[in-house]
């Protein structure tokens, strides 16, 4: 069997001290099975003005190996501040209103994969399989190819690719599909994902309609397919049936005692924070009865903070939850809990557990992964309700939960009180159905069906001039 090589922007190098995320055990699954490399940037900024060959890391760990190299400060801001987050994530959202581009970013970009590309060129070995993550990583096949690598490549973009009215305002959206028909498999989160993306290739040849679909443009033959990605629900079950820590026991009965709504996310601007606040304080205005009984924490990790649009979000949200408290709090009670903090995923999926209702309503979301935790971190014979947003990807697979626009806070705000009042046997019934679903296509099966699929590919199909 082939050996796997997995390229991400970030890699999740075990030090023993943190529990891996959902999405890091799903590939340390698939690298164990062929003792795999995981190449990428290990998250530091270097002092060096070019990051090149004294200083790759290269770890060995339960047959794996992680090689990962730092970013100088030049290219940390125009490759991943600059046109990986401040251009093609809003971009890709649909958000064109926050594209920052500047020509130097975009050259910077292109000039990190080349990088990369040349610092794993030595560590590749002539019959490895590579599979490429997310959007910081367009142009890496592309990368890989001018340096001569005929391997199979791969390529899984984690989140939306936007339609044509919206990705031609980025101005390199050519230069970049160009770049991405140089991989054999593009794999996206959900089938609306990948009919805008072949609807920006315009003219393209399709081949072959069958499972994953064939086709030619810019001179190459790739294919592309449908893989959304789960979860492993059997171990967020675990995590969540474990106790609370000791020094947690009070606010646990609290908890029980309480009605709560829990909302967990990286604080970004896709998300939906200002709405979701917007919608909690309608709840409370519309729906007077759940007034001092309910209790909304929104847990949100500061991320990309050097990137202007977080800032801004974070000091918008932070006025927010001022007014609303302000104006629905009490003297012995607080209506909206909202943290900027990072937890212990084995504490949230607790909480997840102890909570009645777990609101995600992104504006755009590749998949979001948090609602699939939310509903099998739930007790069984007592589930919490998820409200998603119909702009998740996971909506299209979670159909059971109260989907909601985000966009329209009285439709959030009377399925909150839907959820709040919502009888077990209805509970129960929508937590089956969503259980099924992630049994179903759990996070082994989102790896396995992709690389079945990527080895599948006949090599004599691939054209790479
Ligand atoms: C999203 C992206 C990932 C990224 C993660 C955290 O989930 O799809 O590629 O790693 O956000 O963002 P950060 O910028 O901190 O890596």
């Amino acid at each position: 069997m082939s050996r796997l090589v997995v390229v991400s922007n970030r890699i999740a190098i075990p030090d023993g001290t943190k529990s891996a995320g959902g999405l890091a055990v799903g590939i340390v699954d698939a690298l164990k099975n062929t003792s795999g490399l995981w190449f990428g940037w290990n998250g530091e900024i270097s002092e060096i003005s070019e990051s090149e060959d004294d200083d790759m890391s290269v770890v060995e760990d339960d047959g794996i190996t992680y090689a990962s190299v730092p970013l100088n400060q030049n290219d940390y801001d125009l490759y991943y501040c600059q046109f990986s987050n401040a251009v093609l994530w809003p971009a890709l959202h649909y958000r064109i209103d926050l594209v920052d581009y500047q020509r130097e970013a975009w050259e910077g970009y292109c000039r990190v994969n080349d990088l990369l590309a040349r610092r794993l060129l030595p560590l590749l070995k002539p019959d490895d399989i590579l599979w490429i993550h997310d959007y910081h990583l367009l142009p890496f096949a592309a990368s890989l190819r001018k340096l001569g690598v005929t391997n199979r490549i791969g390529f899984f973009l984690h989140i939306p690719f936007p339609t044509p009215e919206i990705f031609n305002a980025v101005p390199p959206h050519n230069e970049l599909l160009e770049m991405m028909s140089h991989y054999d498999l593009l794999g996206f989160q959900t089938e609306g994902d990948r009919l805008a993306f072949l609807d920006n290739l315009g003219e393209l040849t399709t081949l072959q309609p069958t499972g994953t679909y064939m086709h030619q443009a810019f001179g190459n033959t790739f294919s592309t397919g449908v893989y959304p990605i789960s979860i492993a629900p059997d171990s967020i079950k675990e995590m969540a049936e474990g106790p609370l820590p000791s020094k947690l026991a009070a606010m646990e009965q609290e908890l029980r005692e309480a009605q709560n709504i829990i909302s967990c996310e990286r604080l970004d601007y896709t998300k939906g924070l200002p709405e979701r606040f917007l919608a909690f304080e309608a709840l409370l205005e519309k729906f007077p009865q759940h007034r001092g009984k309910v209790r909304y924490s929104q847990i949100a990790p500061t991320s990309r903070g050097d990137v202007q649009a977080y800032q801004d979000l974070r000091h918008q949200l932070e006025t927010e939850v001022g007014r609303i408290n302000g104006k629905y709090g009490s003297l012995n009670q607080t209506p909206l809990f909202y943290l900027n903090q990072h937890f212990q995923r084995s504490l949230l999926m607790k909480l997840f557990r102890l909570t009645d209702v777990g609101l995600v309503t992104p504006l755009r979301d590749g998949m979001n992964l948090v609602a699939k935790e939310y509903v099998a971190a739930q007790d069984p014979k007592d589930p919490g309700v998820l409200v998603l947003s119909q702009f998740a990807g996971a909506a299209n697979e979670l159909t059971a939960a109260l989907i909601v626009n985000p966009y329209d806070r009285d439709d959030v705000a009377a399925a909150l009180d839907k959820a709040l009042t919502m009888p077990l046997e209805e509970r129960i019934e929508r937590y089956n159905d969503m259980m099924n679903v992630l049994h179903k296509n759990d996070i082994a099966n989102w790896g396995d069906t992709y690389l079945k699929d990527l080895n599948a590919i006949s090599t004599h199909s691939i054209d790479h001039d």
